[in-house]
């Protein structure tokens, strides 16, 4: 099979080459899969940097967590009717070494999830890593309730996205931060209520001022060193914190401000999601997709020869929605 691998960290075209390999044979309980497309996120781009959470402790590395493809071969104890459905996939690439960006990636059954036929690869090819986590950041923690304001920074990054849909379809209220004209419209026309130019407004007032004074129950937050200076100051009594993302690893949190306004803080990772929390995060998806009504976001398309410049593409952070590696039409 074709695949793109990397033996060194560093940058994309550098250290990210394209070759034959021999075709993976399914385990027990696994199944191959024949990827058509591959979801690039940032943390692949953090794994080959090595500025990522997961240590990069195998000698060989193919890329990509994300990813998008027909079964075409199952290991022992999985059904031989799994053969021939379409599927997406999560944590390919995490605690393995062969991800997604290849032609063929064996893998627990179980992370394997049925596509709905109204879904194409290409999408199916970024649900793993956004999706889940703007559910998690959703449904954590009791979860969003109806009539809440909701504050998510970065509304028009690939989890923001869908995080303005996921709360807005529980019923909330969502104030969302971007950078751009062209990021404001894409983030209104998910949902987002109040769209506030971080660089140009003051988020802190606009959203006091939008909530009557008091705060917002939930921040959905995608830079905690960033942004920690200020988030007590905008959360109600109470209210969470929901961090998924970081621009620097380590960050200072003010007790003062946090103690007084009760602000809780939850931070979580997507690929270590609790197995009963993936189930119900699993379910309610299929649920979404089918149902047709979530908006989803592609950026740009390379072909597998092109993943390094997939890779640049996701660094530079420049484009709205996602980036995928197209390995099959
Ligand atoms: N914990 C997890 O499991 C998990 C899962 C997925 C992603 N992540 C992490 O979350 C981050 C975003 O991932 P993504 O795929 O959504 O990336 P993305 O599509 O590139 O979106 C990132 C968004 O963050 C916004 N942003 C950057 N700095 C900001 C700041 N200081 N305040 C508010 N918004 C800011 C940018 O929007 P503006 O330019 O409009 O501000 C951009 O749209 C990455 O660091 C990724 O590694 C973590």
């Amino acid at each position: 099979m074709r695949a793109a691998f990397y033996e060194k960290l560093g940058a994309a075209r550098d250290v990210l080459h394209v070759t034959e390999m021999p075709d993976p044979i399914p385990g027990p309980g696994e199944v191959r899969v024949r990827v058509h497309a591959s979801g690039v996120n940032p943390s692949d781009v953090k794994m080959r940097l090595g500025t990522g959470s997961a240590a990069n402790e195998y000698p060989r590395i193919i890329p990509h967590s994300d990813g998008a493809g027909i079964v075409d071969a199952v290991g022992a104890g999985v059904p031989a009717a799994r053969i021939g459905e379409r599927v997406w996939l999560w944590n390919a690439r995490w605690k393995r070494a062969f991800g997604t960006a290849a032609d063929f990636v064996a893998l627990p059954a179980e992370q394997a999830v049925p596509l709905p036929d109204n879904i194409d690869f290409a999408t199916g090819a970024c649900l793993g890593i956004p999706a889940l986590t703007a559910w998690q950041a959703v449904e954590t923690d009791g979860g969003v309730a109806g009539g809440e304001w909701v504050l998510v920074a970065g509304g028009a990054g690939s989890v923001g996205h869908y995080a303005i849909q996921m709360a807005r379809a529980r019923g909330a209220r969502v104030i969302a931060t971007v950078s751009s004209p062209a990021k404001a419209a894409h983030a209104a026309a998910a949902g987002a209520e109040i769209v506030i130019d971080r660089r140009a407004e003051d988020v802190v007032a606009t959203v006091k001022s939008a909530t009557g004074g008091k705060g917002v129950a939930r921040v959905i937050e995608v830079d905690f060193a960033g942004n920690v200076a200020w988030l007590p100051q905008v959360v109600a009594d109470y209210g969470l914190v929901v961090v998924y993302g970081s621009s620097k690893r380590e960050a200072e949190v003010s007790f003062a401000a946090s103690i007084l306004g009760n602000v809780g803080y939850r931070f979580f990772i997507v690929y270590n999601q609790p197995p009963a929390l993936r189930r119900r995060a699993l379910a309610a998806l299929t649920d979404m997709l089918r149902a047709g009504g979530l908006q989803h976001s592609i950026a740009a398309t390379f072909p597998l020869a092109e993943i390094a410049v997939a890779h640049e593409t996701v660094e530079a952070g420049r484009q709205i929605g996602n980036v995928v590696v197209e390995i099959a039409p």
